[in-house]
């Protein structure tokens, strides 16, 4: 998973709430906070007693370079509001690891310490991350208050299976701390600058199947789209990854998995009314084999000749479909070996986009495992606009500038 570029990272300058409860787990609650304070987030741990049993405050005080609250009435003396104002301060509250008694009292929202009062008095958004014992998660008690907490808004990032703290294996093991961490960066990217945008993202290299064990393909990591799509979803967008990839997106991302071109086609057209942009950063395949043979081909003979036909355009498909004032804003990549700009602007001409992300695949190295970029972007009136190279999201957001400019500017719908 890449990491959002400093400025543009939603937890930059953002008040965090981190509840810690007595879990054995609450050990990964110092990697959380170390990783939410290391992106810019101020960190105010909350610890319940039982916490400062399994881990000392101190910990969470160094990584966060802020005090950390456990008892309510040292804070009482120290000011009146002490016990409300971590809650009313935070933009996000993050109770992680939480037990099966901390969710028990969340949910009847009981306030006999600094958690619960933190809970009751901020109206930011929480997540919760559950930690325990298989049957104690299990437990319709747990269940019932974990669904009193999703109904009062409350996202539970659910704990998986794994080895436990009791030595058994079973479900109720913490989910890892950057899950937890990405899922806060989802929560806090609303109110981003593509808040309310519906936006579609392709990406890596499609697979056309020759027989149930052979495709053709090409060297796309797909790394680019991801990074398209994480910013996005960082800038508040509702983000849809169509991937041929079958890797995990960061939180909040829908996918769509695809192999094939045709498939690919067929969910970018599905979604096309519905969405107001478009990034094509997959690398479809030109061309696929004509037949798909139902069994593995044996091998005979000293060579073999396989017949390609050509894959449905995706672009130009949807270009089509609607004239600019009425379609989403379209962005199409060009991987180009030579002539790069001036191929790249046929390109954007002849597919009718809003912007194209042309880069040079020739390099030494290439550029498609890589996690950086060197892009020159053109946009529909022709200008271009050269990037030196930068990590892949950095790129990504740079492409989002430049759509917004392009909406702002009065294209797409
Ligand atoms: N693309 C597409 N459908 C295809 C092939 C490509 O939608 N069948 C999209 C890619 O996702 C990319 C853009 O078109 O955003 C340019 O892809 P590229 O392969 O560089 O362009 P082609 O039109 O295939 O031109 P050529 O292969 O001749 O360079």
């Amino acid at each position: 998973m890449t990491d959002s570029a400093p400025g543009r990272n939603p937890l930059r300058g953002r008040r965090v709430a981190l509840g810690v409860t007595g879990s054995i787990a609450a050990y990964k609650a110092v990697a959380i906070a170390s990783s939410l304070t290391q992106q810019g987030a101020l960190v105010d741990v909350v610890m319940t007693p039982e916490a400062t049993r399994l881990v000392q405050p101190l910990s969470f005080q160094a990584i966060t370079h802020r005090p950390v609250a456990w008892d309510m009435f040292e804070l009482l003396a120290a000011t009146e509001i002490g016990h409300v104002s971590i809650g009313h301060g935070a933009d996000l509250l993050v109770v992680a690891p939480a037990t099966a008694h901390s969710i028990a009292k969340l949910a009847l929202g009981l306030a006999d310490d600094m958690l619960g009062t933190t809970a009751l008095a901020t109206l930011a958004p929480g997540l919760i991350a559950p930690a325990m014992e298989t049957n104690m998660w299990l437990h319709p008690a747990t269940q019932g208050h974990l669904a009193t907490l999703r109904a009062r808004g409350w996202t539970v990032v659910e704990p998986e299976s794994g080895h436990l703290a009791s030595g058994a294996s079973g479900e109720g093991r913490l989910a890892p701390p950057e899950m937890i961490v990405d899922v806060a960066k989802h929560l806090l990217a609303q109110g981003g600058d593509l808040s309310g945008w519906r936006v579609i993202v392709t990406a890596g290299g499609t697979r056309e199947p020759i027989d149930p064990v052979r495709y053709v393909s090409n060297r796309s990591s797909g790394k680019m789209g991801y990074a398209a799509a994480e910013a996005a979803r960082d800038r508040g967008a509702v983000v849809t990854l169509i991937t041929t990839t079958g890797q995990q997106p960061p939180a909040g991302i829908t996918t769509v998995d695809v192999e094939q071109a045709t498939k690919m086609r067929d969910a970018v057209v599905a979604a096309f009314a519905e969405i107001d942009v478009l990034v094509m950063a997959a690398a479809v395949a030109d061309y696929a084999p004509i037949e798909i043979a139902p069994d593995k081909i044996k091998k005979s003979g000293s060579s073999m000749l396989l017949e390609l036909a050509l894959t449905p355009d995706i672009l130009g498909e949807v270009a089509g479909l609607g004239s600019n004032g009425q379609r989403p804003l379209i962005v199409g990549f060009a991987a180009e070996t030579e002539n790069l700009v001036e191929n790249a602007r046929a390109k954007l001409a002849r597919k009718r986009l809003d912007l194209i992300v042309a880069n040079d695949v020739s390099q030494p190295g290439g550029v498609f495992a890589s996690d950086a970029n060197k892009v020159t972007m053109i946009r529909s009136d022709g200008t271009s606009i050269d990037l030196p190279l930068l990590p892949k999201i950095d790129v990504a957001h740079a492409l989002w500038d430049e759509v917004l400019a392009a909406r702002r500017a009065g294209r797409g719908r």
